[in-house]
């Protein structure tokens, strides 16, 4: 089988390097991939991963070079082009692409779809108003007492949530939405929130269009310090299982989200073939979704694919053939741990290539394994080319020994100005259950 991975992420890095382990592929192009994709290998046979100089928005040349190279299968990897309709364009086509088309790509593209469809079919989420009078807004922002969250409906390059704590706060970022359109037309209308209060997780499930298949429990930091402090950044470390809830919590939140999301799927006859990731707090009444997302969750993917032990072909082939509720979904008993190394300023104005040193020796060490996301080749020398630049990614028997593999190899690895947070996963490792029983 030939394949084509849009995207240049650390989570295509994940995608590509777990497809590539497929007995059914033989070839791999990824548009437009980065320097770590550039140095996978398809295992069957040998042959090099390809990357193709093609932006992942650049719909109408994807199509061009697809429709020259025929992949046999073709895998999104970011929202953008999932919104745009790249799945709609290329199934005109008549070639076979695993992702959401537009129509279904609109649960993370528009804010207010999804609030709207959670309160139509009994998801449990925050109560809320969807909302394009200023007036209007901040007075239901004044009915909860000024702690909401108010969202842009349409996709803000992950800056249209304003988490508000008081009054003034609130009607500050209603202002800044409603009136003056600091997101352009993504924030002609807005989605308020109550706060809601907890524990963050992320949520994963692959879906064929009738069956959803959860996997386990992730948790992001999106945070760019220690401790949750600075600005929100793209996600800075993320870590596998996590210890929030317990098997029969997750089949109870499973049921609860995922039943009714599918039954309003049927209902509303939207066909959802991907990955569904929505964005979870665990509340002291119960898990509630904060929001939906219809891709894999970066760098969510990079500690599944490593815990991931199905062929990933066969589970998209399922999605595409809907035939999901045959398979059974297997996981690595270990824990997986990614810390993310990013450049300084970010998610500020940072600088660009820098070189890399470390990735080799790094190489050599067992049950680790770095995802690229910002970088580039310059000459024989890997540099920096984005924000987030690596995701150093380990397995351990528990998720302190994955930790402690993450950051011996991170220490490795260095390059002018690379920061990271130390504490990816000490939540979990801090956390005692309710019973008073240690996760
Ligand atoms: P989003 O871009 O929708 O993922 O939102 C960004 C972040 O805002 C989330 O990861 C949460 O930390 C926070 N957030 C969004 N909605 C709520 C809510 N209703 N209550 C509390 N926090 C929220
Ligand atoms: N991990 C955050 C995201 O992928 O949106």
């Amino acid at each position: 089988m030939k394949l084509l991975v849009i995207g240049s992420g650390g989570r295509e890095h994940a995608l590509v390097w777990k497809l590539a382990q497929s007995p059914h592929v033989t070839q791999v192009w990824c548009a437009p991939g980065n320097a770590g994709i550039g140095m996978e290998r398809v295992a069957r046979t040998g042959a090099p991963v390809e990357c193709v100089n093609i932006g992942a928005e650049d719909l109408p040349a994807l199509l061009a070079f697809a429709l020259e190279r025929k992949p046999d299968m073709t895998v999104v990897g970011p929202d953008n082009p999932l919104a745009m309709g790249v799945v709609d364009l290329f199934q005109k086509h008549g070639l076979r692409i695993w992702g959401p088309t537009a129509q279904a790509a609109q649960f993370e593209a528009s804010k207010v779809f999804s609030q709207q469809f959670m309160e139509k079919y009994g998801i449990p989420c925050p109560r809320g108003g969807v909302f394009t009078d200023p007036a209007l807004a901040s007075q239901f922002a004044a009915e909860l007492g000024g702690k909401c969250a108010v969202k842009a409906d349409g996709l803000a390059l992950g800056k249209g949530v304003i988490v508000c704590r008081n009054m003034a706060e609130a009607d500050a970022a209603i202002q800044r939405m409603l009136v003056h359109r600091e997101f352009g037309q993504a924030s002609a209308r807005i989605v308020i929130q109550e706060l809601l209060d907890g524990i963050e997780v992320s949520f994963h499930a692959l879906c064929d269009g009738k069956t959803a298949k959860l996997f386990p429990t992730s948790q992001d930091h999106k945070r760019a310090f220690d401790g949750d402090q600075g600005p929100n950044t793209g996600g800075m470390g993320t870590y596998s299982p996590t210890p929030f809830l317990t098997d029969t919590e997750l089949a109870a939140a499973e049921r609860a989200i995922l039943g009714p999301w599918l039954r309003g799927c049927a209902a509303e006859r939207i066909h959802f073939c991907g990955l569904l990731y929505p964005g979870i707090m665990l509340t002291r009444t119960g898990p509630k979704v904060l929001e939906f997302n219809v891709r894999f969750g970066d760098p969510e993917t990079q500690v599944y694919l490593t815990r991931l032990e199905n062929d990933l072909v066969e589970l998209f082939d399922a999605c595409l053939t809907g035939t999901l509720d045959r398979i059974q979904l297997r996981w690595r008993r270990e824990a997986a741990v990614c810390v993310i190394m990013a450049s300084a300023g970010y998610p500020g104005k940072y600088e660009k290539g820098k070189p890399i040193t470390g990735l080799n020796e790094v190489a050599q060490l067992e049950n680790v394994k770095v995802f690229h996301a910002g970088t580039a080749r310059a000459g024989d020398a890997i540099v920096t080319n984005g924000g987030r630049v690596l995701g150093v990614t380990a397995l351990g028997k528990d998720l302190s020994a994955a930790r402690e593999t993450a950051y011996a190899a991170v220490e490795r690895i260095r390059f002018d100005g690379a920061f990271y947070r130390r504490d990816i996963a000490a939540k979990a490792l801090n956390y005692r259950a309710p019973s008073g029983v240690s996760a």
